[in-house]
């Protein structure tokens, strides 16, 4: 496998090394990028097909290649939509970006792990394991966010090379040097990844993706053989008790709140061209892919409202899950405001969708669909 080394016309690929808000406007040496030195060898692809063009004239001098961000490298990489910093690159993707959303995905990351017992799925410590002589393993991460689920990663398999790729660059301060992070499209394709990576990750990207199916066999590619695919989305319904679909549409506004606040997010994310029934569809592409096998569906019901009937591991999330809702109703406002709907309804129906949930009267479920997937050894020619 090899890198791209950084070059004066790059993909923005960094790691980070002090503090950040898009919302500061400081040129201080706190906000500065630093170069993550190439895992190996010469660049394997001349250029990337997508590339973030940093300007070369804002690279420092400095012997590590520090890339002083300060605020013309924010300005590139973000803008500032309703109070939030959504990213500069993507019109597809219109949720928010920044310090206040990664903390979100942080701690929606640590839920993920309690609902699910584990960190990854069955197959991944064996694939992931230091036992081949001459190989070093290497894991990619689509879509990284806040990059907490690549950093156990990078943590825990020190040797291993760890890529995560996102529309915003990661903003660690505790960056493993094995890990990197590259500001890219994943839209524009994955052909320079090809036969690099012992396993692909990507979790709730969905909403930024615009043919998932394409995603998914473009996955095929970029797996070695005998690699792991795994993959988590959310179909973006709003479920009741009984697990059947709340269907509200966007021409009026009814109970139940969370429930309709969803069904503008969703309608909003669809109108940008986001791939949202991907969740849906995600098993049988897998399966009916002729790439690979031992494919295995898990799902989750996670309670934005429990039930009386929920188990009391549930109900012990619901802590979570209630402060995650919090966060998340003021992170759909960039997508929702950009949709139309006017200021005064939306922070209404948040207000009224906030009550419901702490009255906890109206129980309101959200599916969460996760395939993973071996790649065979031998994948019969296309
Ligand atoms: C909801 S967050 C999930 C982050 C992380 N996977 C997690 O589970 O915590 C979705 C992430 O996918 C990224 N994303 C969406 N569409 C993308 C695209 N086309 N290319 C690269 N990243 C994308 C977003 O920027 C965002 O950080």
């Amino acid at each position: 496998m090899s890198f791209h080394m950084p070059s004066p016309t790059l993909k923005c690929d960094v790691s980070y090394c002090g503090p950040s808000s898009p919302e500061s406007d400081d040129d201080s040496d706190a906000n500065s990028l630093t170069f993550s030195p190439p895992f190996s060898g010469p660049p394997s692809v001349s250029s990337s097909l997508t590339s973030y063009e940093v300007d070369p004239s804002i690279r420092s001098a400095s012997p590590e290649s520090v890339l002083s961000i300060g605020s013309s490298l924010q300005a590139q990489v973000y803008r500032h939509e309703y109070g939030r910093g959504v990213n500069n690159y993507s019109e597809v993707y219109r949720l928010p970006g920044d310090d206040e959303e990664f903390e979100r995905l942080d701690k929606q990351h640590l839920m993920f792990i309690e609902i699910m017992g584990e960190k990854f799925p069955p197959p991944f410590r064996e694939i992931m394991a230091d036992n081949v002589p001459g190989e070093r393993k290497a894991c990619l991460d689509l879509g990284c966010g806040s990059g907490s689920w690549i950093m156990d990663v990078a943590r825990e398999f020190p040797n291993c090379n760890a890529v995560a790729v996102d529309l915003v660059p990661m903003q660690s301060p505790q960056m493993p040097s094995n890990l990197r992070s590259e500001v890219d499209d994943i839209n524009l394709g994955l052909e320079h990844f090809y036969g690099d990576f012992n396993v692909v990750h990507a979790r709730l990207m969905s909403s930024g993706i615009k043919d998932y199916h394409r995603v998914i066999d473009q996955i095929s590619h970029v797996l070695r053989p005998g690699g792991l695919i795994d993959v988590a989305e959310f179909d973006f319904y709003p479920y009741n008790e009984e697990h059947q679909r709340i269907l509200l549409d966007t021409h009026s506004l009814r109970t139940p709140w969370w429930a309709q606040w969803m069904t503008f997010l969703a309608s909003a994310a669809r109108a940008r061209g986001g791939d949202l029934d991907a969740a849906t569809h995600l098993y049988d592409w897998i399966c009916g892919h002729p790439a690979f096998e031992d494919v295995v569906y898990r799902e989750f019901w996670l309670p934005i409202v429990p039930s009386r009937k929920d188990s009391p591991a549930l109900h012990k999330i619901t802590r979570f899950m209630t402060e995650d809702v919090e966060a998340f109703l003021k992170s759909g406002r960039p997508l929702i405001l950009g949709s139309g709907l006017p200021e005064d309804v939306l922070f209404d129906l948040e207000e009224k969708a906030r009550k419901e949930v702490y009255e906890a009267k109206i129980p309101q479920y959200t599916r969460l669909q996760c395939v993973y997937a071996r790649k065979k050894h031998l994948t019969p020619p296309p």
